[in-house]
């Protein structure tokens, strides 16, 4: 019989190339959709007659709970989140309910419902915060500097818990940045890939920006979502590092951006404004994922220069003439 899994957060850019991802290995794919005044499904459009949607909210127990009695999943990958670092700080609380609460509600819906099933945690470099070593493994303590970074990281230890004290099959999965055309638009790579082709286009002169020399390991999403089914594949629960191994400024993803456009004398078209700084910034990040190479056979394909090719490449088509 085909594996079902359950996705929360289909809607976004890991949970469009996880429900592809685990359509094409045969799986029954549910999504937990949460009702918005204008449904936001533009990721999931080409999937909508394969995918079964699933009214919920990551802030709504009893919708997890009937979420999970109708589509009894053997696999189940939180990525539901407020997952804008920014507005994090804006909203602090949502971000403590929808990312560390919700998880619990999860965990807890899961535990009554499908006690055996194998459920996989986005948990995230932002963890790692004001780095303690470089690069970051499993091991690095973890120092947090967002209110979207604490909920990750209450979400993190209640996995771990509840593995402990309940047996259950969970597994955190440490991604590094990681990106692609489906990327929102208020993102540093997508704001700048799709600024860069509106400005080849004809139809913006500048893009602004904060912090330039924050350093971030990018890798493309699709190869992410594979490490993510890799993880519920293994027969014990764990934790792993996902990342390129790589870091770049984003200065330097800017630069290539421009060029992808021909255009050399990128400072010219680029502002900065304090607004976009944040209270607390991340400045480095960097991954090690030998342990994902040596246990999941997972590695990053895509490097930088390719990754923003991909992404330049998309948003000229979609900016059009
Ligand atoms: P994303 O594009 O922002 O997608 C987030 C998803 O969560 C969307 O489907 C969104 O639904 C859903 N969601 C938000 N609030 C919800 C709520 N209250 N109830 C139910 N669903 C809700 O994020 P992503 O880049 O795909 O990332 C996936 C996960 O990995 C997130 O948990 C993120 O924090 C984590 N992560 C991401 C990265 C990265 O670099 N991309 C790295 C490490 C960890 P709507 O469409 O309705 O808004
Ligand atoms: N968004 C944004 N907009 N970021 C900017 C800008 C700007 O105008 N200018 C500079 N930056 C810098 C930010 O300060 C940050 O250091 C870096 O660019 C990347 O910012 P984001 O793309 O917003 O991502 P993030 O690293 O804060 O968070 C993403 O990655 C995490 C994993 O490390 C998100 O996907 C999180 O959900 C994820 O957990």
């Amino acid at each position: 019989m085909a594996k079902a899994a359950c996705i929360t957060g289909v809607t976004g850019q890991d949970g469009s190339f996880l429900a592809e991802l685990l359509l094409a290995k045969g799986y029954t794919v549910y999504g937990l959709v949460r009702r918005l005044s204008s449904p936001n499904v533009a990721n999931i459009r080409h999937l909508m007659d394969q995918v079964q949607l699933l009214d919920g909210d990551m802030t709504d127990q009893s919708s997890i709970l009937t979420a999970l009695k109708e589509s009894r999943p053997d696999e189940i990958y939180n990525l539901a989140a407020q997952s804008f670092v920014q507005t994090s700080f804006r909203q602090p609380v949502l971000t403590a309910d929808v990312d560390g609460l919700g998880l619990v509600r999860l965990l807890e819906a899961a535990k009554e419902v499908v006690h055996d099933a194998r459920i996989y945690q986005a948990s995230t470099s932002e963890l790692f915060g004001l780095v303690k070593e470089s690069p970051q493994n499993e091991n690095t303590p973890f120092h947090p500097r967002s209110p979207y970074g604490v909920a990750k990281l209450f979400a993190y230890w209640a996995c771990v818990n509840y593995r402990e004290a309940y047996g259950m099959h969970v597994s955190n999965g440490i991604l590094f940045n990681h990106e692609s055309e489906r990327r929102g638009l208020e993102f540093l790579t997508r704001k700048v890939t799709h600024g860069v082709a509106m400005i080849a286009k004809g139809k913006a002169k500048h893009i602004e920006l904060g912090n330039l020399d924050a350093k971030r390991d990018w890798g493309y999403a699709p190869e992410y979502v594979d490490a993510m089914w890799r993880m519920l594949q293994q027969p014990k629960p764990d934790d792993y590092v996902i990342a390129t191994g790589e870091s770049h400024t984003v200065r330097e993803f800017v630069k290539l951006a421009f060029r992808e456009v021909g255009i050399k004398d990128w400072e010219k078209h680029v502002r900065t404004d304090a607004k976009h700084l944040r209270p607390a910034e991340v400045y480095t990040l960097c991954g090690d994922a030998s342990k994902a190479r040596r246990v999941l056979g997972w590695e990053a394909k895509t490097k930088l220069p390719e990754l923003v090719k991909i992404m330049v490449e998309a948003d000229l088509e979609r900016v059009g003439g």
